[in-house]
């Protein structure tokens, strides 16, 4: 299952990455913002960290405007290692090196294909388990 979630300014990307995710058979769960008015980023932000954190769900996708206030917001959930990404290469590095749990989006950074494509890549790339990437995920935690 994987959680997804934005604010207003994700919004829109949010509805288009639920239909992508549709058409390619993945099982989500929406934990809103569900419509444009203007709400807060890190009440969404938190609540797919934390359903990706208690097992709820097992990765998750989160958008804002840019991107960085909802990214932010996750990664201050106790084993959420929540990547913003604007390009394929990043995601694919994060998901390999990093075993990033969950995708952030800046919807007025990125188009809609290049946020489809970076979804597809973040989904598609498994962790290398590598025993390098291993010890220093650990060291994140402290
Ligand atoms: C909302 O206007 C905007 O601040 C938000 O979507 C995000 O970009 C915050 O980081």
């Amino acid at each position: 299952m994987l959680g997804i979630g934005s604010d207003h300014g994700g919004y829109h990307l949010k509805q288009a990455i639920m239909r992508h995710l549709e058409e390619r058979g993945v099982a989500y769960r929406d934990y809103g913002t569900y419509s444009d008015a203007s709400c807060d980023y890190p009440d969404y932000g938190r609540a797919v960290a934390l359903a990706v954190a208690n097992g709820e769900c097992d990765n998750g996708i989160i958008i804002c405007g840019t991107g960085i206030g909802i990214s932010i917001t996750a990664n201050k959930v106790p084993g959420i290692r929540a990547a913003l990404c604007g390009d394929c290469f990043s995601a694919e590095a994060t998901r390999s090196h990093n075993d990033a749990n969950i995708l952030a989006l800046g919807a007025r950074v990125v188009g809609e294909g290049l946020a489809l494509k970076i979804v597809d890549t973040f989904l598609d790339t498994p962790f290398s388990n590598d025993e390098r990437h291993i010890r220093r995920i650990r060291k994140i935690e402290g």
